[in-house]
C-alpha cells in the first residue's frame, strides 16, 4: 500500500520566511488614538435624525467638527441644518446598499472623514413564543448589515488614508440572553464581534474602532418600552459619554457605568447561575 506524503509547510532549506515587524503591545495606554480635539474633524453620523445619533452630531458640532448627519427622516435632517450651521443632511436608507455608497462616495469626494458613527438601529421587543421573523430579518438589516454596508463604503478609503476611527453603536443587551430581546439582542452581539474583529484587523492600520454599549437612554426606541428602565440617562448624557470616551481612547465606551457595571458582570456568571438570577428576578 502506498503511503501517503506529507509535505512539509516550510522545507528546510528554504529561506525563512520574513514577517512584517509587529507593533510593540502597550498594555496599560489608550486602545485607540484618543480624540480630543474636533476642530474641523470631518464626522459622518449614520442614524441622527433622533435620540443618541441626534444629541451625538449637537455636541461634536458644538466642539467643532464638520458634521454630516444621515437616517430616513429628511425633514429631521433638515431641522438639524438649520440649527447647526455648516452641518449637513444626507438622507439615507442604511438598508440600501447603493445608496450607502453613493452617500459614502460624496462625503469622500470633500477630503478624508476622520470620525464615522453607525448609531441607525431599530427595535421591538419581542418574545419567542410571539416571534415575528420579518420583524426579526428588519432588526438584522438595520442594526447588523447596514453597518456592513458602510464599512464596505469606507474602510478602504479609511486605510488608504491611514488615519479617523470608526464606532458602531451596539448595546448592553447584546452581552447575554435577555427578555424581550429576541430579535434585538442576537443583532448587538453580532455587532459587538463585529467590532472586536474590526479593531484587530484595523489597529496597524491607523483607523481606530471603538464600541459604544448604551444601557438605557430616554429616545423614540425606548419609548414603547412598558417596563421601568433602570439607571435611565438622556441623550444629551449618552452624547456626553461617548465624548469622553473618544478622548480616552476607550475601545468600549459603556454607560451609564452604574448601569454597565452590573451588565458587564452578569456576562461573566457561569449560565446556571445567570439563569437562576433572571428567574428570580422575574424574568
Ligand atoms: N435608547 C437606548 O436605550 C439604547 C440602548 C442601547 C443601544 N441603543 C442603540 O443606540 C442607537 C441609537 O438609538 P436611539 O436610542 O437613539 O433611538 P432613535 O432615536 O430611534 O434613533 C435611531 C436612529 O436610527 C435611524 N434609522 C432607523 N432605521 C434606519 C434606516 N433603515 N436607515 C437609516 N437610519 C435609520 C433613525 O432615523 P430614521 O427613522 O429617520 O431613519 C434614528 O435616527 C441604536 O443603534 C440603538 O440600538 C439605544
Amino acid at each position: 500500500m502506498q503511503k501517503t506524503q506529507f509535505a512539509p509547510a516550510s522545507p528546510a532549506s528554504a529561506a525563512p520566511e520574513k514577517r512584517a515587524p509587529v507593533a510593540p503591545v502597550r498594555f496599560f495606554g489608550p486602545l485607540n488614538p484618543p480624540i480630543s480635539d474636533w476642530r474641523g474633524k470631518s464626522v459622518w453620523l449614520v442614524g441622527a435624525s433622533s435620540g443618541i445619533g441626534e444629541a451625538t452630531a449637537t455636541a461634536l458640532h458644538g466642539s467643532g467638527a464638520r458634521v454630516t448627519v444621515s437616517a430616513r427622516k429628511e425633514r429631521a435632517l433638515q431641522d438639524f441644518v438649520r440649527a447647526h450651521p455648516g452641518s449637513r443632511a444626507l438622507p439615507l436608507d442604511t438598508t440600501n446598499r447603493a445608496a450607502v455608497q453613493v452617500a459614502a462616495q460624496t462625503l469622500l469626494a470633500d477630503g478624508p472623514l476622520d470620525c464615522v458613527i453607525y448609531c441607525a438601529g431599530h427595535y421591538t421587543a419581542m418574545r419567542a413564543f410571539a416571534m415575528d421573523l420579518s420583524d426579526m430579518e428588519r432588526h438584522m438589516q438595520v442594526n447588523y448589515t447596514g453597518a456592513l454596508y458602510v464599512l464596505e463604503a469606507l474602510i478602504p478609503a479609511m486605510v488608504a488614508q491611514g488615519h479617523g476611527h470608526l464606532s458602531v453603536v451596539g448595546s448592553v443587551a447584546g452581552y447575554r440572553g435577555l427578555p424581550n430581546s429576541l430579535a434585538y439582542g442576537p443583532t448587538k452581539a453580532a455587532l459587538i464581534n463585529l467590532a472586536e474583529t474590526l479593531y484587530l484587523d484595523l489597529r496597524d492600520k491607523g483607523v481606530g474602532v471603538s464600541l459604544i454599549s448604551p444601557g438605557f437612554v430616554q429616545t423614540p426606541l425606548t419609548a414603547n418600552n412598558a417596563f421601568d428602565m433602570p439607571a435611565l440617562i438622556s441623550p444629551a448624557q449618552a452624547a456626553q459619554a461617548m465624548v469622553n470616551g473618544w478622548a480616552r481612547g476607550e475601545f468600549e465606551i459603556h454607560f451609564p457605568k452604574r448601569f454597565t457595571w452590573g451588565m458587564q458582570l452578569l456576562r461573566l456568571l457561569p449560565d446556571r447561575l445567570f439563569f437562576a438570577l433572571l428567574k428570580r428576578a422575574g424574568l
